[in-house]
């Protein structure tokens, strides 16, 4: 991978460092790499891409370190806070050396975290790489989501009861999740009535999908008690990088405590969302055959399978039924194919 040496931080016992205000770029680098102390850089920056409303900026700074004459380049993402409290991407960073095993997917290194009352700045290091085509690397994935679920399950059953109220916080669990509209499919069911009005494809449809409410709620109640992990949540091809056949996961901005399998169902409700159903029934077979092989055997499949198929029936219920969703396909005349999506999702209710 042609990424520079990141300036070495393992010295310092921790990586979250704290400041009343945010400072010049400068003063923070020179806080987190000490050895720059008294020396002076000289930084390019170029803004990133960001997407996630709450995010400020990302930026890519590139700079000579003044020790070893080395090129260095890092990514700083401000995160906006709200009421003071500290992002869920920069409390996943505090979980230091968990993913440090890991052999699968690649994490580029965190450099370390600033926290002001405002902001969560983040630095890590810069990866390069090609985004891939997500449902050519379903196998992939699976074999990394397995080990990442495998690997954060480990962490979290050995943290101290100190840490408990954290990894509370970030539960998919609380109402500060649940509550947000991408969890809460029941809010585009007028709309589909509606539809139904007015295409007579659709009639009727609103009301069976009602039926995806106890459902979803049995299988919420099954998930709770199911072994946690960290779930990233968020399988993009912009928050993934190929590079000679490794796979950098980037961007932890919808990072949870989840349960095992919810990764999955993240990964293939966003598929189920993007592709055509022969491509998306093709990619599911793939990775569930994968993960099954890949899961290790303290977990229950069947049980992960469960949890895998709840986030995947909240993401794409979700993403279906949406009135956004539904004004796209009609645009593009597109409306068989979003009723193909519907009858395969309510042939789900029958499967149990
Ligand atoms: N470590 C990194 N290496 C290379 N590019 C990055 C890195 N982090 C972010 N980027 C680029 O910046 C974009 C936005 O960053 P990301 O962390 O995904 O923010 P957001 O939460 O807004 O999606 C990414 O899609 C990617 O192109
Ligand atoms: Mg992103």
């Amino acid at each position: 991978m042609d990424v520079m040496n990141p300036p070495t931080l393992k010295h310092r016992a921790s990586k979250t460092l704290y400041r009343w205000r945010s400072a010049s770029l400068e003063s923070h680098l020179r806080a987190l790499a000490p050895q720059w102390r008294g020396r002076a850089l000289e930084i390019t920056t170029e803004t990133l891409g960001a997407n996630a409303s709450f995010v400020n900026y990302v930026r890519h700074h590139r700079l000579l370190d003044p020790c070893t004459g080395q090129h260095v380049e890092i990514v700083e993402k401000s995160i906006r806070k709200v009421a003071l409290i500290s992002s869920q991407e920069a409390r996943f960073h505090r979980a230091e050396g968990m993913l440090a095993e890991s052999t699968n997917f690649q994490y580029p290194e965190c450099l370390g975290v600033i926290e002001t009352p405002w902001e969560s700045l983040i630095f890590t290091e810069f990866v390069r790489g090609k985004p891939p085509h997500m449902h050519v690397i379903a196998r992939q994935l699976a074999q990394g989501i397995a080990e990442l679920e495998h690997l954060s399950h480990v962490y979290l059953v050995s943290q101290p009861l100190a840490k408990a109220a954290l990894y509370w916080s970030m539960d998919f669990f609380r109402p500060w999740f649940l509550l947000r509209p991408r969890f809460n499919f029941a809010r585009c069911l007028p709309a589909l009535a509606q539809l139904g009005l007015a295409d007579e494809r659709f009639a009727g449809l609103a009301e069976r999908f009602k039926a995806f409410l106890p459902v979803t709620s049995g299988m919420a109640a099954k998930a709770r008690r199911s072994p946690r992990c960290i779930s990233h949540m968020d399988y993009l091809r912009k928050n993934l990088f190929v590079d000679n056949g490794q796979l950098h996961l980037i961007d932890w901005s919808e990072v949870k405590v989840g349960r095992i399998g919810f990764d999955g169902g993240a990964y293939l409700g966003s598929l189920f969302r993007r592709k055509d159903m022969k491509v998306f029934l093709a990619a599911q077979a793939e990775f569930i055959e994968a993960y099954r092989a890949a899961l290790p055997e303290r977990f229950d499949v069947e049980q992960a399978l469960g949890n895998l198929r709840y986030v995947f029936l909240l993401t794409a219920l979700f993403h279906c039924l949406r009135p956004e969703t539904v004004a796209e396909y009609k645009e593009r005349d597109r409306m068989g194919l979003l009723l193909e999506k519907y009858h395969y999702l309510l042939g789900m209710l029958e499967q149990g």
